[in-house]
């Protein structure tokens, strides 16, 4: 047996149609499609079909799909209640457990069939952008805002979330940003979900490890804690002379740094894009003017790149999403790669069970009863 370097790194664990990643040369592509073809052409429910079916729809399937989408935006009284109920907690321990609950009150969660898997793929993709935008509202007291069928997946979550129909802008940046987090190949959480699925546990408890798995700073918590960075600067130079610090300082800067990619991350060009438009278009233009000092400076500094999360977190902000939703938005584009995922696990299943090089004491130890320890 050989033993893996740290955090598996560089280690191929599975085969997958799904998502293909070059780290030196920069390049990300869905099923072929090049993430910079998507980002210019697809809607975010081409890409969901994309992702789940290794092809672009045509008119019709698309027509359907958006149509399945639409009719399960609504979410279980039982969970809605579970929202009412727990206005303080943090928002991405409320996405998980009220998935969790999707689970619950599902009548076909324990079917395993390819049908009923497809079915709760549907499920969870329309139901989680409402998990997230209902308890933002229930916690600040608002109404929850009903879906309105006639609304985009993009468009649909920031009217639910903000009470106000978005225009084509706003629409189209956060479009994009589903668009660009949908799916990243075997990342932390996309693989919590597969060994999930791969002991043919259900989809809900797969979509549920992979919450807790994106929830850490490493991962998915990344952008919440950039603009925390961002916001707590008066100004762009009192920003980059607290990325200096950190770099000084062995402090990891949130949003730099990336296990595959060694250039820059094809997602952050469109989200630097969108961010800086969005800002102007915002009056949070100073915002993107902090980012782009601290992404020069920490580039020139430690030659790190800007990941998805650097310039997503201020393309959020001038959306106006709150701060703290910001990663369970994430979890809102990426469970249609994670769906994507188990389902392509479930179709070619096999126990996902690696071993470890075990470094502790020797077999054999003696024995000692209770009241001769030390
Ligand atoms: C993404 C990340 C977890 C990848 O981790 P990894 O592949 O295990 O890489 P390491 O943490 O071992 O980092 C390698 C080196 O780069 C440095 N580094 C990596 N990311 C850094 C960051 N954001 N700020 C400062 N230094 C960083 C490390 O300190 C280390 O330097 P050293 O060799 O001098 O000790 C890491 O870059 C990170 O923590 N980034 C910040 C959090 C983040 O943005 N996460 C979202 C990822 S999409």
């Amino acid at each position: 047996m050989s033993t893996a370097g740290a955090g598996l790194e560089g280690v191929v664990a599975t085969t997958s149609s799904i998502c293909f990643i070059n780290g030196e040369a920069g390049v990300l592509s869905y099923q072929g499609f090049n993430i910079h073809t998507l980002a210019e052409n697809a809607t975010f429910e081409e890409v969901v079909y994309l992702l789940w079916h290794g092809k672009l729809p045509n008119e019709s399937e698309l027509k359907s799909l958006k149509s399945e989408l639409t009719s399960e935006r609504e979410l279980p009284a039982e969970v809605i209640g579970f929202l009412k109920s727990v206005p303080k907690a943090t928002p991405m321990d409320v996405l998980r457990t009220a998935v969790s609950m999707l689970g619950l009150f599902d009548p076909i969660a324990a079917d395993g069939s390819d049908e009923a898997n497809r079915t709760k793929a549907v499920k969870l993709v329309a139901k989680l952008p409402a998990i997230v935008s209902n308890f933002d509202r229930l916690r600040n007291g608002k109404d929850i805002i009903a879906a309105d069928p006639n609304l985009s997946h993009a468009a649909n979550f920031l009217y639910t979330l903000n009470g106000k129909r978005p225009d084509d802008v706003m629409e189209k940046v956060f479009d994009v940003a589903l668009i660009l987090h949908a799916d990243h190949e075997l990342n932390a959480s996309t693989f919590a979900a597969r060994v999930t699925a791969a002991t043919l546990s259900d989809i809900y408890s797969a979509a549920t490890s992979a919450i807790g798995a994106l929830k850490g700073p490493l991962h998915g918590g990344a952008n919440e804690a950039v603009v925390r960075m961002l916001l707590a600067s008066k100004s762009p130079e009192e920003a980059v002379q607290k990325a200096k610090s950190d770099l000084a300082n062995k402090v990891k800067v949130p949003g730099f740094g990336h296990r595959v990619y060694r250039v820059l991350d094809p997602r952050a060009v469109h989200l630097k894009k969108l961010s800086e438009e969005l800002g102007k278009r915002t009056g949070h233009g100073e915002l993107f003017e902090k980012s782009a000092r601290v992404e020069k400076a920490v580039k020139e500094l430690k030659n790190l790149n800007a990941n998805v999360d650097f310039y997503s977190a201020s393309t959020y902000y001038s959306l106006g999403i709150p701060v703290d939703i910001f990663t369970p938005v994430f979890a809102v584009s990426r469970i249609a790669g994670w769906t994507a995922h188990i389902l392509e696990q479930y179709r070619n299943n096999r126990l996902i069970r690696p071993r470890a090089d075990y470094t502790g004491a020797p077999d054999g130890q003696t024995w000692i009863p209770l009241e001769a320890r030390r």
